[in-house]
This record gives C-alpha cells, sequence and structure tokens, in this order.
C-alpha cells in the first residue's frame, strides 16, 4: 500500500482546461487501477496558502529559537509544518499545472516555497546542496498552449524548470508528461491533446 499525494494546481473547470482534464485522468485511473493506495488531493486554489514573505520567513525563525510567536506567525508556521509533513509521508506525489505567462500559477509558487525548507528538504554542504526528501516517485502533468521543446523557445519555459529545480534541490528527479502546441497549431489540437490524455492513463496504470 502505497501514500499518493494528487496536487492540481488550476481552477479552471474541466471542460476548459488541459491540466485539469490530465489530472482527473490520472486520479480516477490510479484509483481504478490501485484500489489498495491511499489517495490524497490536495487543490492549491481551493487551500488559499497566505504568501510566502516576511511573515513566514520570521515565523520559521522564531520558532527555530524557541522564540513567542504571534498569532498570525503560529498559523503560517503551522501551515509550513502540516504541508511539510504531508509531503513526506508521501510515497509518490502527482503535480498538475499549466504554463501561465511563461511561469507556474501563483499558488503553486507559494506550496513549493513553504515546502523548500533548509535543514529539511535539503541541506547547505561544502561540495554544494543534498537533497534530503528523495526516495519517492513524482510525476509532473503539464500543459502549455504553445511549443517549448525546441531550443529557442526552451529557455522561456519557466513552470517545469521552476517545479523540477526544487524537487531536484530536494533529491527527486521527476518524470514529466507534457502537451504543448495545441494552441499554435489548432487544427491538431484535439489530435495533440487527446493523445497526451492517453499517455497520463496509460502512465498512471504502472505509477
Ligand atoms: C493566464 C494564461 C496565461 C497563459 N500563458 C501561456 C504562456 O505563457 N505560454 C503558452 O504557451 N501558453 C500559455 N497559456 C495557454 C495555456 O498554457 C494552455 O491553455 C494550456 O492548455 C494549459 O492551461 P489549461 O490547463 O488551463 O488548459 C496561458 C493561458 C492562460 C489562461
Amino acid at each position: 500500500m502505497s501514500n499518493v499525494l494528487m496536487i492540481k494546481a488550476n481552477d479552471r473547470p474541466l471542460e476548459q482546461s488541459v491540466t485539469v482534464q490530465m489530472y482527473e485522468t490520472f486520479v480516477k485511473t490510479y484509483r481504478d487501477t490501485h484500489p489498495d493506495d491511499v489517495v490524497t488531493e490536495l487543490d492549491l486554489f481551493a487551500l488559499n496558502l497566505p504568501n510566502y514573505g516576511n511573515t513566514a520567513l520570521t515565523a520559521l525563525f522564531k520558532r527555530s529559537q524557541g522564540q513567542e510567536l504571534t498569532p498570525e506567525e503560529t498559523n503560517i508556521a503551522d501551515l509550513v509544518r502540516v504541508h511539510i509533513d504531508q509531503f513526506l509521508a508521501s510515497d509518490k506525489v502527482v503535480i498538475a499545472f499549466p504554463l501561465w505567462n511563461y511561469a507556474a500559477p501563483a499558488p503553486l509558487i507559494t506550496y513549493l516555497s513553504y515546502l523548500a525548507q533548509a535543514g529539511t528538504m535539503f541541506r547547505y554542504t561544502p561540495e554544494g546542496p543534498v537533497g534530503l526528501a528523495g526516495g519517492r516517485k513524482v510525476v509532473l502533468l503539464n500543459a502549455r498552449g504553445g511549443i517549448y521543446s525546441t531550443e529557442n523557445m526552451a529557455p522561456f519555459e519557466g513552470a517545469i524548470r521552476f517545479v523540477k529545480s526544487n524537487l531536484m534541490l530536494w533529491g527527486i528527479t521527476p518524470e514529466e508528461i507534457i502537451i504543448e502546441g495545441h494552441n499554435q497549431m489548432p487544427a491538431e489540437a484535439k489530435d495533440i491533446i487527446q493523445k497526451g490524455l492517453d499517455q497520463t492513463a496509460k502512465y498512471a496504470v504502472t505509477f
């Protein structure tokens, strides 16, 4: 039996969103083919996490020093702890997110900022950072309307790159399923999306 964390970072309706379709396809196929696993779904837009900034940084510093926290600081330090514990308790993680304005949606950036704690997810050494959260399987489900798999466009892609960089810092090398080009090539959109959803379902069976 595995603990599986399924994370959705898109609040658009299913019929309008390719990444929500990838997410729902994965969740359904995985549940059907792994009935004994424990699946936890995390909807990052619904979670409405406070922005990660000075309140969080001060809260975490004070907690590490055993100092007294304000109620707002206590709330955010507890949220950081809860999400780190949940992530580390999972054997497998699925993250579905679109490319928006060359980046990942803000709630996913906030969520990963909560997790990215030195000393817990990675540690610094004289030879460079070492990941502390390896040993779990992670797959990224991503869609983007344009084509970024070409050499000239790849530097502009900032969603997969951002998520992957963080995971690799933590010692995790994720798999990726990417649907791309359906806005750029509308005549082929239906086929591109269907092919990607079929690939997503196939992958979920053996994940
Ligand atoms: C606010 C917004 C920004 C977007 N920015 C980009 C972009 O920078 N590059 C791109 O190729 N597609 C962009 N798209 C198109 C999406 O990547 C495309 O719709 C893809 O299917 C992922 O979004 P979806 O899951 O909501 O369908 C954008 C779409 C929206 C709604």
